[in-house]
């Protein structure tokens, strides 16, 4: 098995200092600031099972931003059609410039994240690398889009979570956040587990089980009822090196 000993993350192995670092940071949380017009479909991944936990540890602060609070005239335009025609409305520059303008007086943000198809792809290495800021600012796109000043403006990061189209960028920011916060120290019971997840060590990871031994005829490797464990390590191993091989050869290529 590749070592997944002290606090190696991903590709790259932290220094000493970094470890102190990241030692020292498990005292405060992360804040995960997200703006939405469509805040609803965000409270429910937040509510449950590990963010739950997380939050309620106090490891990790989610606050979810209503849009339409920033929005213009008596309908709380928040937006317009895009000039040049075209079918699809974009999202206005005012609402979300006074919105972001108003969380970053109260904080500074390591970065500004816009969720959206044409991003950066999501990767288990960027989840990795979000995992060590302290503050994150996460804008869901709707419609056709945001204005093309706010990302010129703002955003430092565009991300997308794979390659297709989601009606807004809700659940692309619940995909990120749960994947960045069950990285957070202390939120996982056993600190190892993160880090043998699939991809953490660009391996698919290898089959588990759990009693009984025997079920309706199939039985459990007996390798995993030896008590050996190196042997049962190098099993595993092979297994996830076999399994990579077989769907995502891509991975051993990188
Ligand atoms: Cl981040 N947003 C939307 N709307 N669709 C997506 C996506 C994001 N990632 C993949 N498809």
């Amino acid at each position: 098995m590749v070592p997944l000993g002290g606090l190696e993350i991903g590709q790259q192995k932290l220094s000493e200092k970094e470890k102190m670092v990241s030692f020292a940071k498990n005292k405060s949380s992360m804040r995960i600031d997200i703006i939405s017009v469509m805040p609803e479909l965000l409270h429910s991944p937040f509510e449950h099972s590990i963010m739950k936990r997380a939050q309620d540890k106090g490891l990790l602060e989610v606050v979810v931003h209503n849009l339409r609070d920033y929005g213009l005239g008596k309908h709380k335009q928040v937006d317009d059609y895009q000039f040049g025609g075209g079918a699809g409305m974009v999202m206005m520059c005012e609402p979300l410039a006074n919105c972001i303008d108003d969380l970053i007086k109260e904080r500074t943000y390591d970065e500004i994240i816009f969720l959206t198809p044409d991003g950066e792809r999501y990767r288990q290495s960027i989840a990795n690398q979000l995992s060590l800021k302290d503050n994150l600012l996460f804008i869901c796109g709707h419609y056709k889009g945001i204005d093309e000043r706010i990302r010129e403006q703002y955003v430092t990061r565009e991300i997308s979570i794979g390659d297709y189209v989601l009606s807004g960028g809700e659940l692309a920011a619940a995909v990120v956040v749960d994947s960045i916060g069950r990285l957070l120290p202390g939120v996982l019971g056993d600190e190892q587990s993160a880090l043998t997840d699939s991809f953490q060590d660009d391996l698919l990871a290898p089959p588990v089980y759990t009693r009984p031994a025997s079920f309706r005829g199939q039985d459990v490797p007996e390798i995993l009822l030896s008590g050996n464990t190196p042997k049962i390590e190098d099993w595993r191993y092979e297994q996830a090196l076999a399994r990579t091989q077989a769907r995502r050869p891509d991975l051993l290529e990188g």
